[in-house]
């Protein structure tokens, strides 16, 4: 496996690379924004293909690098199904899985630092944010924190994971690298308590400044997505258009979502699918939307249509010419009262 943990020394931020070999796909966590141009060397040094980059939580002291890494790369960017970010591309649950080639990692809603904090399980080790850091905590006095759900968070999950799992923070401020889930239970400071209300008499007693960047680094990283007006660079049917004439429409819907996001959420009647992982391998000569564009159009979508405008812009690189897709993706159908089927 390829493991790399780089850190900006302004915000001190961990970004972890993750991949299973050289020459293969990659996922970044928790990237930030001034490095972009170092993590693309990296990629390109080890041959990696970035396809996912994954935040924890909205970040209050430093500018995400998902949106840049999504322009440079096309890869998929992921948050939680709480993030107020405005357009993720795959959001996840408590639970679920996210998966590159060779690496998966679970998904654990830990609310607490912010309210939409995630940290993020692979085997032995376990991506935590701003939950659990090394001998401290996330501070809980904004953007929804809450030091009740921390300690929640904190004692029912990750403190219940295995004594040796290897703990990986999104910060350090003093230069330590990494930590166990028994090192934390039995010399963090703030882990001492015996119930969640002296947990939370040390959190609202901090006393902490804000954040530097505070201001500049939420608002920008709540609007990192594709909006609906960029979505559009590429040919387009409104979700509105498509009701009109529908169950007639004039094209073949094609689903670019992952299996595990149609079978949870459904999808739109009469879909194929074709997953944005290996979407270049639809459009090639031999690929099956190849054979279809020939007669009619296809018509793209995915959750909220990011994924979306990327695919109709490889389609078009591959030289598929009459795909288009649909702006804001299966959450605009749905809110527009389109029918969903379910998956077995
Ligand atoms: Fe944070």
């Amino acid at each position: 496996m390829l493991f790399r943990q780089l850190f900006d020394k302004t915000s001190s931020t961990y970004t972890y690379l993750l991949a299973s070999r050289r020459g293969g796909e990659a996922l970044i966590i928790d990237p930030v924004f001034e490095h972009t141009a170092r993590y693309l060397k990296l990629l390109e040094e080890l041959d990696l293909k970035l396809v996912k980059v994954v935040d924890t939580h909205v970040h209050a002291d430093h500018v995400t690098a998902m949106g840049a890494l999504r322009d440079a790369t096309r890869c998929v960017t992921v948050m939680g199904e709480q993030s107020p970010a405005e357009v993720v591309s795959m959001r996840v649950s408590d639970n679920d899985p996210l998966t590159i080639e060779g690496i998966k990692l679970t998904a654990l809603h830990t609310p607490g630092h912010t309210s939409e904090s995630y940290s993020f399980l692979m085997d032995d080790r376990v991506f935590t944010g701003d939950t659990l850091l090394i001998r401290g905590t996330g501070r809980t006095d904004f953007q929804n924190g809450d030091p009740y759900d921390q300690y929640h968070s904190l004692f029912d999950r990750l403190l219940k994971l295995p004594d040796q799992t290897l703990v990986y923070p999104a910060h350090d401020y003093k230069g330590d690298t990494v930590s166990t889930i028994y090192e934390e239970k039995t010399f963090n400071p703030r882990l001492q308590v015996n119930s969640a209300d002296a947990y939370a008499e040390i959190m609202n007693n901090l006393k902490l400044d804000n954040p530097a960047m505070m201001d500049v680094a939420i608002p920008e990283n709540l609007k990192v997505g594709l909006k609906l007006d960029a979505q559009r660079r590429v040919p387009a049917v409104d979700v509105d258009e498509l009701l009109k004439s529908w169950p007639s429409i004039d094209a073949q819907l094609v689903d670019i979502r992952e299996e595990g996001e149609r079978r949870r959420h459904g999808v739109i009647p009469g879909s194929l699918h074709a997953p944005y992982g290996h979407f270049d391998q639809y459009c090639g000569a031999s690929g099956s939307l190849a054979g279809i564009a020939k007669s009619t159009r296809v018509l793209l979508y995915c959750a909220v249509g990011e994924r979306s405008t990327l695919a109709v812009e490889i389609a078009n690189e591959l030289g598929l010419k009459n795909v288009a897709h649909i702006p804001g993706g299966f959450k605009a159908w749905q809110a527009a009262g389109g029918k969903v089927e379910k998956l077995n």
